[in-house]
């Protein structure tokens, strides 16, 4: 069976004033599994995703979900079609629950407004069972069901990152773009923010993920693209890019 073309770009690239931040990329992300990029500080992978998601118009180039052009669309309909990153979604309110930390996600984009979001509560239980039996499932998966009740600022780092893949389920993406999923918490959770990654993308959701714990990425990625100073410099299986010359350059290059 042939893989599935879920995201294509060709020749992209965005520039900040003399700054070549994305220049010239073209990547393909098929439907499934889990999907790396990598590259030193500074390489463009944040400004790539960023223009994936329409926050950054590109400066040259295309982008295609499903076979679709999408560079031309707003942020608010590329999230439409299932593209979302969970930091689009509204950052944690630390005073307030993880189940209504996981509610605000779902309506952020819903068109209500923060406003509507955080105060027109009785529809928590009247209209939104759908909602909250979708919230308690990631609260499970991601293992903080016994912290429900419990606010977001009571949370451990690592509990925090879990909650924050756990609300960009929410939004019932196709393909889910993570910044540093891993960044800032220990190996053990790093781990298994990965494995709850694995056990997603056989539901149906791909996840294309910068990492600079490389170490953790490179266990679960099916495929990894490098990029060095806004440029792809190479790609390939996780086990065949350790041995490639193109991603030392690139990182020792930085030095
Ligand atoms: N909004 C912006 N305005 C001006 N320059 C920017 C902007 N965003 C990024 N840059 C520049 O573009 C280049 C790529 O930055 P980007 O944040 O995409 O890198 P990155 O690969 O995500 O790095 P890191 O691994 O540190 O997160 C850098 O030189 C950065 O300074
Ligand atoms: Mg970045």
């Amino acid at each position: 069976m042939p893989e599935e073309e879920l995201l294509k770009i060709e020749e992209l690239s965005k520039h900040f004033g003399g700054v070549y931040a994305v220049s010239g990329v073209s990547l393909d992300v098929r439907k499934g599994g889990i999907w790396g990029l990598v590259g030193p500080n500074g390489s463009g992978k944040s400004t790539l995703f960023n223009t994936i998601l329409g926050l950054y118009r590109p400066d040259g180039g295309c982008i295609y979900f499903n076979g679709r052009k999408i560079n031309n669309l707003s942020s608010h309909q590329i999230y439409g079609l299932g593209i979302v990153n969970s930091f689009q979604v509204p950052r944690l309110f630390f005073q307030m629950s993880v189940m209504d930390n996981m509610l605000v996600a779902a309506r952020g984009h819903q068109g209500d407004g923060l406003f509507n979001s955080l105060f027109l509560r009785g529809g928590w239980q009247s209209q939104e069972r759908e909602l909250i039996d979708r919230a308690l499932e990631f609260i499970e998966l991601v293992e903080l069901g016994k912290m429900v009740f419990a606010l977001a600022g009571e949370l451990s780092g690592g509990q925090r990152k879990l909650l924050e893949l756990a609300r960009g389920l929410m939004a019932k993406p196709r393909l889910l773009l993570l910044d540093e999923p891993a960044a800032g918490v220990n190996p053990v959770v790093g781990k298994k923010i990965f494995q709850k990654l694995q056990t997603l993308s056989k539901n149906g959701t791909t996840f294309f993920v910068v990492e600079h714990r490389l170490e953790i990425l490179f266990n679960f990625a099916s495929w990894v693209y490098v990029m060095d100073r806004g440029k792809m410099v190479t790609q390939g299986q996780p086990e065949k890019i350790v041995d490639d010359p193109a991603f030392y350059q690139a990182y020792l290059g930085a030095e």
